[in-house]
């Protein structure tokens, strides 16, 4: 063997050295997976395109486990260290909370963004916002003007018998607006209004938040409480039976002279063994880029969580309001009075 092919060895050795040190180290084999899974509780358009948008992007493959929030959190438990799922995606703070809280979530350190405003994130990093909403009261603009409402307490006002529409308490966005009336308030006053509520009821709960605004469009109800986007999705069908429903409410921010209006949050966390932590973490970034941001904004007609982006023009044009600042700790944290509540004022 000459020095020139003892050199050449030399070199490959070398190389095959390097490999080796940088060669299959956990997040080196992370990396090299393609996939990444998600238990969604989101039941919306807009998600599917942005998934569709991130696997072109990336060639990362997502596959969607879809089901409730609650029948995610059982899987999550009961799959426990085995589980599948890397990411855990929902539309409440106290589904977050209770999948934080039984140890189903890892901290995000990397993957959180610094454009989320902090009150938008768990306080210990478990999960952050990937969009909000507000909860608002909408009322016909055929009957009601914006002058007779105040607050989501004047609802239960006697003066509103048989005129409220709204869903069943089943809801998780019921029971955390109900927390934190419960919060700001005590369970006596929360459970007074939640029975003035009942008593207001223009007929049994039934549907969904835009079913609401249908049901007040045909002349049954003539105030509901809703979710803003569902307004922001009616205005925008293609079905102008919706669009004209849409356009028969109005939207008023409640409680703006005290606490603000209630918003709840869209959040996402890790699962404390994802598998694909590193695609888990890429989907996370993707979700919170300006881009897809806009995207959910303008087709979801969410708040988006990025404050950098505007919310669609359909939501702006609602105005700004005051928020309730209430630590999303405190949604969960009363969310068992909430439940114990509505069924004893009898809230279906
Ligand atoms: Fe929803």
């Amino acid at each position: 063997m000459n020095r020139y092919k003892i050199n050449f060895l030399l070199i490959v050795l070398s190389i095959l050295t390097v490999v080796s040190c940088s060669g299959p180290s956990k997040s080196g084999e992370e990396t090299k997976s393609m996939e990444v899974n998600i238990y969604t509780q989101r039941h919306y358009d807009a998600d599917k395109k942005a998934f569709e948008m991130f696997t072109e992007k990336t060639g990362i493959k997502i596959n969607v486990v879809k089901a409730g929030a609650d029948e995610l959190i059982n899987k999550l438990e009961l799959e426990g260290d085995a589980s599948p799922a890397d990411l855990f995606f929902t539309v409440d703070a106290g589904k977050l909370y209770r999948a934080k809280e039984k140890g189903l979530l890892q901290k995000l350190d990397g993957a959180l963004s610094a454009d989320v405003p902090e009150n938008l994130r768990d306080e210990d990093g478990f999960w952050q916002g990937v969009t909000y909403r507000a909860r608002v009261i909408a009322y016909s603009k055929d009957v009601v003007t914006p002058d007779q409402l105040s607050t989501y307490e004047d609802l239960a006002d006697p003066r509103w018998n048989g005129k409220i529409a709204i869903r069943s308490s089943s809801s998780a966005y019921n029971q955390s607006l109900l927390a934190s009336i419960i919060n700001a308030t005590d369970e006596e006053t929360a459970k007074s209004w939640a029975a003035g509520i009942v008593a207001n009821m223009a007929r049994e709960p039934q549907g969904g938040d835009r079913d609401q605004i249908k049901a007040m469009a045909s002349g049954v109800g003539e105030v509901s409480i809703v979710n803003t986007y569902y307004v922001g999705l009616l205005l925008n069908s293609s079905n102008p039976e919706e669009v004209k429903a849409g356009e028969s409410v109005g939207i008023f921010f409640p409680n703006q002279e005290g606490r603000g209006t209630h918003v709840n949050v869209s959040g996402i966390g890790i699962t404390k063994n994802a598998p694909n932590k590193e695609n888990a973490i890429k989907l996370i970034e993707f979700l919170l880029s300006e881009e897809v941001q806009s995207f959910f904004a303008n087709n979801s007609y969410e708040y988006p969580a990025n404050s950098k982006v505007a919310p669609a023009e359909t939501v702006a044009a609602w105005g700004d309001f005051k928020k309730d600042n209430l630590l999303f700790s405190k949604v969960a944290e009363h969310n068992n009075t909430a439940v114990k509540i509505f069924d004893e004022v009898g809230w279906k």
